[in-house]
């Protein structure tokens, strides 16, 4: 079987985002997937799930932030990251020469933030849906988490998804979007 078979059989679709492969970085354990370059292929890689992104870049928590513990680890990063626009500049164009889909993770505490988020990674080429982080307190709810109530998540999920009704002259793709929930902040 050549390799072309493989790249066949392995590949699949979420969400309407076709991966070679089911194989994806986990959010934030990667950074921006570059940071791993130098240790693996990234062309091997289905997908590359960034660290998770706001539209202003954030500092996070002072260390320690990662600790070994007993049973595993514990991690408090603040949700540290270089904001949407410095990846859209920095790190989006190195990172589409691979082939492997790209995933920003992204993050607010309203939905407008995410959709301000989103907005300017828009801007940018190469993105093939988005990820997002829903374990955010929504402080326009009272400070619950997006996740724990099925409307708030339906909330953030559909007006991201309602984003691809907005004309752009960058790109005309669909807008893919999946969620998740995750205790990292
Ligand atoms: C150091 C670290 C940073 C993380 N950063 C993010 C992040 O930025 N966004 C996110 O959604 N999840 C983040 N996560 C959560 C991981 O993606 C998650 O733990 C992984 O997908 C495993 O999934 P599980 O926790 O459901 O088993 C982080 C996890 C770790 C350990």
């Amino acid at each position: 079987m050549n390799n072309k078979d493989h790249k066949s059989l392995l590949s699949i679709d979420i969400a309407g985002i076709k991966l070679n492969n089911p194989v994806l970085t986990a959010s934030g354990t990667c950074g921006y997937g570059l940071d791993m370059a130098g240790l693996i292929d990234l062309n091997k890689l289905g997908g590359i799930c960034t660290k998770g992104l706001s539209a202003r870049p954030m500092r996070g928590n002072a260390p320690w932030r990662i600790v070994e513990t007993h049973g595993g680890m514990l991690n408090a990063i603040g949700l540290q990251n270089i904001g949407a626009r410095a990846f859209v500049d920095e790190k989006l164009p190195e990172l589409r020469r691979y082939d492997t889909r790209i995933i920003p993770n992204v993050f607010g505490y309203t939905v407008d933030e995410y959709i301000d988020a989103i907005n300017i990674l828009e801007e940018g080429e190469g993105i093939h849906g988005y990820e997002l982080n829903i374990s955010c307190p929504n402080v326009k709810a009272g400070g619950e988490s997006f996740a724990n109530d099925a409307r708030q998540a339906a909330a953030v999920t559909s007006a991201v998804k309602r984003l691809q009704a907005v004309p752009s002259s960058s790109n005309s793709r669909r807008m893919s979007a999946m969620w998740r929930q995750s205790p990292a902040r």
